[in-house]
């Protein structure tokens, strides 16, 4: 099973502005679905904030099984708790790939680990002020892809790291 993450930043690695993502890239949502669906049998990781963060009616996310990290059991609708990472290894043996989808505090547990293989960022060739960044690709990564996009006035890059 592939183990990736998969991160959106802006030019000062920020991530998130008052709570949410301060862009709104269609494309970069495109991508984002494309990546972490793969052929139906995936599962996503993601922080108890990065859920909380989703409205509603985008949750869980379709087509792929959602795993929430927290220490507090506790019920996330169409998603299953997990307490930590390795059991979320666990719990998403047998899919095609695990995507780790954030937050800052998940993206930075998870990078400490050698099963993360994989990252798929997007780079937002602007700068939001963002209040919170993640640490950036660490030492050790190499770039395999990276494809230009534009969309409305943003543009950026879909860049694909590899360890
Ligand atoms: N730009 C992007 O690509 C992107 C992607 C995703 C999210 N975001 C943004 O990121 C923000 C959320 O990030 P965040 O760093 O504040 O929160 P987060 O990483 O989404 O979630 C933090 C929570 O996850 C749980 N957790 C974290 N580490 C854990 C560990 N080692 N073991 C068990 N549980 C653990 C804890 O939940 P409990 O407190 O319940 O124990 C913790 O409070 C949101 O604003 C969201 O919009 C941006």
């Amino acid at each position: 099973m592939e183990v990736g993450l998969i991160v959106a930043a802006d030019r000062s690695e920020g991530i998130a502005k008052d709570g949410q993502i301060p862009w709104r890239l269609p494309s970069d949502m495109r991508h984002f679905r494309r990546m972490t669906t793969g052929t139906g049998h995936s599962t996503v990781l993601m922080g108890r904030t990065t859920w909380e963060s989703l409205p509603e009616r985008f949750r869980p996310l379709p087509g792929r099984r959602n795993l929430v990290l927290s220490r507090t059991a506790q019920a996330f609708p169409g998603a299953e708790q997990v307490a930590t990472f390795e059991a979320s290894l666990a719990a998403a043996a047998g899919s095609e790939a695990l995507w780790v989808i954030g937050g800052a505090q998940v993206y930075a547990m998870a990078l400490a680990h050698p099963t993360v293989t994989v990252i798929e960022l997007t780079r937002v060739d602007a700068d939001f002020g963002c209040d919170l960044r993640w640490a950036g690709v660490p030492a050790g990564f190499a770039q395999v892809r990276a494809t230009p996009f534009s969309d409305g006035a943003l543009s950026g890059t879909f860049e694909r790291w590899e360890r």
